[in-house]
């Protein structure tokens, strides 16, 4: 692990990690969401690595981190016109557009399909690298799949130790959540998943933005294929509480002494208005807060390393407060969901 506080006077640590990935090897990155682990997207067998390292299934597609425009028409087979507006706006960017892919982009990291998704990371070293490899950067998030994803460098180095040449360490990551994935290949644009670049943001763009249909519930197959796992899983049963924030203390409350009953050890994941509620209750190092009730960027940027805080704390099971829908809520809202596989009390 390796702490980069300048990319310029350390440009010796980015021509070597340059070199590991020309050369066909691993580097964890930190990007404006969440930390990457990267290798050469045009060589098949360098990615095979990255599903090893991860223990990623096969049919999970890898998306492409570029460092400017070229690299973008090097691997797109077309740039659409609705991918011309977002990037002229977002990127570089928390966003991953997906493109028609040209041909030479390997069928293996796309999960055999005929589309690329591709991000240019708005940080200094995550470019840095990519430019100093030469080729796009294919990186997953740095967990171990199905794991929260890792903010951090140390959350990289607990997850996947061991397994990477090596981490550059950029301190934590400014949002928290992972890039929108947003569909460019037809007439509207496709929110796959939701991320950092809200559905606001995107209609005030484009005018009207679609969710993909499995988002929002319906029994589909998502069209982004990592959407349908398990994931950003805590190691305790997570449950979230989701509603109106007034009353949100007392349905915490009243859960906290059922599961008391049940002799249940909980820990909690919350609002500071809903944690300091709770203190008396519940011993201090269970309560965890992800910050002022209603500050979504304070929630985003803080929500990954919540979960992981409780790998190592002895609880049973973790309750965490869910946010409203509403502009980072939405991205929020997916990762608690998915996080607990769905399992909710309204309130
Ligand atoms: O913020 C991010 O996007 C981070 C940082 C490291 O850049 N990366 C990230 O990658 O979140 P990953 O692999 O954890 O998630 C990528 C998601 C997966 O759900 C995958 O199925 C989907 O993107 N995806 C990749 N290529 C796709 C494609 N061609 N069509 C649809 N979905 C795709
Ligand atoms: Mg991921």
């Amino acid at each position: 692990m390796v702490k980069i506080s300048d990319v310029r006077r350390q440009g010796d640590v980015i021509e070597e990690a340059g070199r590991i990935l020309r050369e066909g090897g691993l580097v964890a990155f930190p990007t404006e969401t969440v930390y990457g682990l990267g290798a050469n997207g045009l060589d098949g067998e360098a990615c095979a690595a990255i599903y090893e390292a991860k223990g990623r299934p096969a049919d999970n597609p890898l998306i492409l981190h570029v460092a400017n425009r070229r690299m973008v028409d090097s691997i797109a087979e077309e740039v659409t016109p609705i991918a011309e507006k977002l990037m002229a706006v977002f990127t570089p960017g928390p966003i991953t557009l997906v493109l028609k892919k040209k041909e030479h982009v390997p069928d293996s990291i796309t999960g055999g399909l005929h589309t690329v998704g591709i991000r240019m990371p708005d940080n200094d070293i995550a470019r840095a690298m990519i430019r100093a490899a030469g080729v796009p950067i294919a990186a997953p998030s740095a967990n171990t799949s199905g794991r929260p994803s890792p903010t951090t460098a140390e959350a990289v180095d607990n997850d996947i130790d061991g397994r990477v040449p090596l981490i550059l360490d950029g301190g934590p990551c400014q949002f928290g959540v992972e890039s929108t994935i947003v569909d460019c290949t037809g007439e509207k644009a496709v929110i796959l998943r939701p991320g950092a670049v809200t559905m606001e943001m995107l209609e005030e763009v484009l005018g009207e933005v679609e969710l993909d249909p499995a988002l929002v519930g319906e029994d589909t197959v998502p069209k982004a294929p990592g959407m349908k796992y398990r994931h950003y899983a805590p190691k305790a049963p997570l449950t979230v509480l989701e509603g109106e924030p007034c009353n949100m203390a007392k349905a915490f409350r009243d859960e906290v002494g059922r599961l008391h009953g049940e002799y249940k050890q909980v820990g909690v994941i919350a609002s500071e208005e809903v944690i300091s509620f709770l203190e008396g209750l519940v011993p201090e190092e269970l309560l965890v807060p992800y910050g002022q009730q209603g500050n979504l960027p304070a929630i985003a940027a803080n929500i990954y390393e919540a979960l992981r805080s409780f790998d190592e704390r002895d609880v049973d099971c973790l309750l965490a407060e869910g946010t409203g829908k509403e502009e980072l809520g939405l991205a929020i809202m997916n990762r608690l969901h998915k996080a607990s596989g769905f399992r909710s009390i309204r309130v």
